[in-house]
């Protein structure tokens, strides 16, 4: 489903949840995945890279490191707050152009980008196919996009999206929904060729999460993402339930203080 339609989406991403966001989000959840996007795209000094709903810059800084001071990087996002906060980051060495768009429509030049990355984004998107096809305009001949999102839903999400439509509302819940929804191969392989791109491949592979006990993750990931302003609007009495549900399933994958979790990433390359 389109978070464009649904209550929650990061369109509504406010607060301080992107500060929030990259603060906690990232060393957990998001610089694992940009880790093995990164890995995957296989950067090479001095090449020219974009990073499509760049959020706060994980990607973009990493990818900024790889390709050094002869390279060029721009990262993009629709989300002014997420990109206050990746402005705000240093960088070490290459110079981030920052620009704030949506991935349907990229205010930049044909052929301008030797490689488009993007990390735990596209599912957001509405018109996945107008972004894919801009993302190849924008590619140089040969160019290479490699695109990281997750699913299915792990068990431990798939608690925390009943326990939200259970204690705050369906619509809610779908948010989680949308995190998890862009992972089957034939799907991504299709999006991808039907936007023209060649050679399209789409990999699974697991990653190990550690993440903080079940309270403290609990409400580090609702004051991360744009669950914070819904679940601000529920009474103490459903936010207790929620708390006490949520925290409850997760007991099973805590040990010594910690939640350890193995997600799926799913990794889609091609050329252009
Ligand atoms: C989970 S965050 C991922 C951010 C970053 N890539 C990372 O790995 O930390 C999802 C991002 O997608 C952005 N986004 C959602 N829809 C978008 C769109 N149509 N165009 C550009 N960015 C979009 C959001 O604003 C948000 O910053």
């Amino acid at each position: 489903m389109s978070t464009s339609t649904s209550a929650v989406s990061f369109r509504q991403y406010g607060g301080n949840a992107a500060e929030n966001y990259d603060r906690y989000f990232v060393p957990t959840i998001g610089t694992p995945f940009a880790t093995a996007l990164l890995d995957t795209a296989g950067l090479q000094v001095g090449e020219r890279v974009l990073d499509i709903a760049c959020g706060t810059g994980v990607v973009t800084r990493l990818a900024a490191q790889q390709v050094g001071p002869t390279g060029a990087v721009a990262g993009l996002d629709v989300n002014q707050a997420m990109l206050a906060v990746a402005r705000s980051a240093p960088s070490s060495g290459t110079a981030i152009e920052w620009h704030e768009a949506n991935a349907e429509s990229l205010p930049l030049a044909d052929g301008s980008f030797d490689v488009v990355l993007s990390s735990l984004g596209l599912q957001f998107v509405a018109d996945k196919a107008s972004a894919l096809r801009e993302m190849r305009r924008v590619l140089a001949p040969e160019g290479r996009l490699a695109i990281a999102t997750v699913g299915p839903t792990p068990p431990l999400f798939a608690i925390l999206e009943e326990a939200l439509g259970r204690h705050v509302k369906p619509e809610v819940a779908a948010f989680i929904r949308a995190v998890f929804s862009l992972y089957e191969p034939q799907e991504l392989e299709k999006l991808t060729s039907g936007a023209g791109f060649r050679n399209a491949e789409v990999r699974s592979k697991t990653l190990s999460l550690t993440l903080p006990e079940p309270r403290e993750f609990l409400w580090q990931y609702v004051h991360s993402t744009p669950l914070a302003a819904a679940v601000a609007q529920i009474d103490d009495e459903a936010r207790a339930a929620l708390e006490h549900d949520v925290v409850a399933g997760w007991r099973t994958f805590t040990k010594d203080g910690t939640i350890t979790d193995d997600i799926c990433i799913v990794l889609t390359t091609a050329r252009k």
